[in-house]
C-alpha cells in the first residue's frame, strides 16, 4: 500500500515518469524541499520571521542538492573526471559567493544580485545547450517536442538574462554608463535579432535538432539582453533587476523540463512568481508601468542637478542647534529615512539620535515608504542593521495619518517620497504615493544641497513655511544634531 502510495506521489511529482526506490526518495525529498520553500517565502513576509524564513529556505536547498548527488551516485551516470569538475566548480562558486555577500556594502546589494542572477540565467542556458549536444551529438538521439519546446525557451531566456543582469550590474556599479545608452539603428538591430532568434527556434521546433540553429538563437538572445537593457537609465536598474530575477527563474524552470527535475522546476516556478509579483509592487509603488521602465528613459539617479540653495522659491536654512531645539522639545518626532542615509552608511547615527530624544521622553517612530531607498527594503534592512527595534517602523498606510499630530517630521536623504508634487497632475511622479511629512506642524530635512532625488525634479516640500532645510552629510549631521541635542539637555 505504502509502495503504491508513494509511487503514485513521485509519478505526481516527476510529471508520471516511473522511479526506482532512490528515484521515489528523491522526488520525496523534492516535494519537502518544496515546502520548505513556500514556508521559507512566507515567513519572509515579515521581518520579525525572515531570517527564519530565509534558514528554511536554505536549508530546502541543502536537501534538494544533496537527493540530488544521491540520485546522481545511484545513476552511475557520472565518471570521476565529472566529479572533479563539479566538486571544483561547487567549491569556486560556494567560496567566491560567500566572501562577496560578505564584503557586500548594503548599497551595492543590487549590483550583487544582478550577478547573482546572470550566472543563475547562464547557467539554466549553458546546462540546455549541454544537454541538446549530448542528445544529438553524442547519443545521437533526437529531441522530442516537449525537449524541443524546453530548450529553446531555456536558451532564450537564460541567455537574454545573463548578458542583461551583466550590463545592469556594470551600470550600477559606474562600469557602464547610469544614463540610457542609446544608437542609431537599435530599433532595426532588435527586429533584426528577433527574426535571427525566431528563424532559430523555428528550425529547431521543426524537428532539425540542428547546433546551428541553436547557436543562432544563443547569438541572438545574448544580444538582445544587451540591447535591451542599455537604454533604460541607471536609476531604473532595481526594478529591471527584480525582472531579470524572475527571468532567472523562469530559465530554471525550464532547465528542469530539459533535464527532467523536478526540483529545478518547482525552484524556478517558485523565483520566477515572486519575481514577477515583486516587480510589479515595485512599478506600482513609483506608479509607472513596467512597459515604461522598459522603455526607459527616465531617472538615472544623478542627484547632482537641481534648485541651487538660495535660487528661487524661500528656503529656511536650519542650523544643528535649531533642529536640536526642535526635537529635543518635541512630544512626537516621525523619522523618514530614504536613499541618502543608504548613501551616507548613516543609520547608526539615525539610531543614537532617536535614542537620544526617546531618553527625553519624545515618542519616536521611523516611517517607511516602500520604494524609499533603491532597492526593495532598502530602509528596512539599514535600520535593522542598527537594531532599530521593528516595533517602531511604520508603513506607508499607518505612518500617514500621524502626521498630523506629529511635532516634527526629519526627512534624512528622502527626496522624491516626501514630494508634495505627486499629489497634482502633470508631473513625473503624479499618482505616486508618498509620505505625508508637509502636514506635520514642523518638518527637518537633512541632504547634502537643493540636490534632486531619483525623479529629478524639485520638491516643493523645501520651500513650504514649516520646512526647515540643514545642508549637511546625512551621517555628518545627525551627530551634530546628536551633539547640539546633548548640549542642550546636558547629558
Ligand atoms: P531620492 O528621491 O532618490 O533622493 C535621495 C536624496 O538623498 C537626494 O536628493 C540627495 O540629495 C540625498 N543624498 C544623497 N547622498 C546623501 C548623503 N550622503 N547625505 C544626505 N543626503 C544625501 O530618494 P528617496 O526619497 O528614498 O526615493 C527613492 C526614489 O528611488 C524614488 O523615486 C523611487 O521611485 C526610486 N526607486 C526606488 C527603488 C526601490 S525598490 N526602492 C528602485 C528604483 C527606483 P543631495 O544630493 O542634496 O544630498
Amino acid at each position: 500500500m505504502y509502495t503504491t502510495g508513494a509511487a503514485h506521489l513521485s509519478a505526481a511529482v516527476t510529471g508520471g515518469a516511473s522511479l526506482g526506490t532512490v528515484g521515489t526518495i528523491v522526488a520525496l525529498i523534492y516535494l519537502v524541499s518544496a515546502a520548505a520553500f513556500v514556508i521559507g517565502l512566507h515567513l519572509m513576509n515579515s521581518p520579525a520571521t525572515a531570517r527564519r524564513g530565509n534558514q528554511l529556505s536554505a536549508a530546502g536547498m541543502i536537501l534538494a542538492v544533496a537527493a540530488t548527488l544521491a540520485k546522481i551516485v545511484d545513476d552511475g551516470s557520472i565518471t570521476g573526471v565529472g566529479w572533479a569538475v563539479m566538486g571544483s566548480g561547487a567549491l569556486i562558486g560556494a567560496v567566491a559567493g560567500q566572501r562577496m555577500a560578505r564584503r557586500v556594502q548594503m548599497t551595492a546589494i543590487p549590483q550583487l544580485v544582478s550577478l547573482f542572477n546572470a550566472v543563475g540565467g547562464g547557467a539554466a542556458a549553458v546546462l540546455a545547450v549541454s544537454s541538446f549536444v549530448r542528445l544529438t551529438e553524442v547519443d545521437h538521439r533526437s529531441l522530442s517536442g516537449r525537449d524541443e519546446v524546453s530548450t529553446v525557451l531555456d536558451v532564450i531566456i537564460g541567455a537574454v538574462t545573463f548578458s542583461g543582469s551583466l550590463i545592469a550590474a556594470g551600470k550600477l556599479q559606474g562600469w557602464i554608463s547610469g544614463s540610457p545608452v542609446t544608437f542609431r539603428g537599435a530599433r532595426a538591430l532588435n527586429v533584426g535579432l528577433g527574426l535571427a532568434a525566431l528563424g532559430g527556434a523555428a528550425a529547431l521546433l521543426a524537428g532539425t535538432d540542428s547546433l546551428a540553429a541553436l547557436i543562432v538563437v544563443v547569438i541572438a538572445a545574448l544580444v538582445f539582453g544587451i540591447t535591451m537593457v542599455l537604454p533604460i537609465g541607471g536609476a531604473d536598474m532595481p526594478v529591471v533587476i527584480s525582472l531579470l530575477n524572475s527571468f532567472t527563474g523562469l530559465a530554471v524552470a525550464m532547465a528542469g523540463f530539459v533535464i527532467d527535475n523536478s526540483g529545478l522546476i518547482i525552484a524556478g516556478a517558485l523565483v520566477g512568481a515572486s519575481g514577477a509579483i515583486l516587480t510589479k509592487l515595485m512599478a506600482d509603488a513609483m506608479n509607472r508601468s513596467i512597459g515604461n521602465i522598459i522603455l526607459g528613459g527616465f531617472g538615472t539617479g544623478d542627484s547632482a542637478a537641481g534648485f541651487a540653495p538660495d535660487a528661487g522659491g524661500s528656503i529656511t536654512r536650519l542650523s544643528a542647534e535649531d533642529a536640536a531645539i526642535q526635537l529635543a522639545y518635541a512630544e512626537k518626532v516621525i523619522i523618514v529615512p530614504g536613499y541618502g542615509l543608504a548613501a551616507a552608511q548613516a543609520q547608526h547615527e539615525l539610531r543614537a539620535l532617536g535614542d537620544l530624544l526617546e531618553g527625553q521622553g519624545v515618542t519616536v517612530s521611523y516611517a517607511i515608504h516602500p520604494v524609499a531607498g533603491r532597492m526593495p527594503g532598502h530602509m528596512n534592512v539599514l535600520l535593522a542593521e542598527a537594531n532599530v527595534p521593528y516595533t517602531e517602523l511604520k508603513e506607508m498606510d499607518e505612518a500617514n495619518p500621524e502626521f498630523p499630530t506629529t511635532d516634527v517630521a526629519l526627512v534624512v536623504g528622502a527626496n522624491d517620497v516626501t514630494n508634495p508634487a505627486a499629489r497634482r497632475a502633470d508631473t513625473p511622479i503624479s499618482g505616486m504615493p508618498i509620505l505625508d511629512v508637509d502636514r506635520a506642524r514642523r518638518v527637518i530635512v537633512i541632504k547634502r544641497s537643493m540636490g534632486h532625488g531619483y525623479a529629478g525634479i524639485d520638491n516643493e516640500l523645501y520651500t513650504l513655511d514649516n520646512t526647515g532645510m540643514f545642508f549637511a552629510d546625512a551621517k555628518a549631521g545627525l551627530a551634530e544634531i546628536a551633539a547640539a541635542v546633548k548640549a542642550l539637555v546636558g547629558v
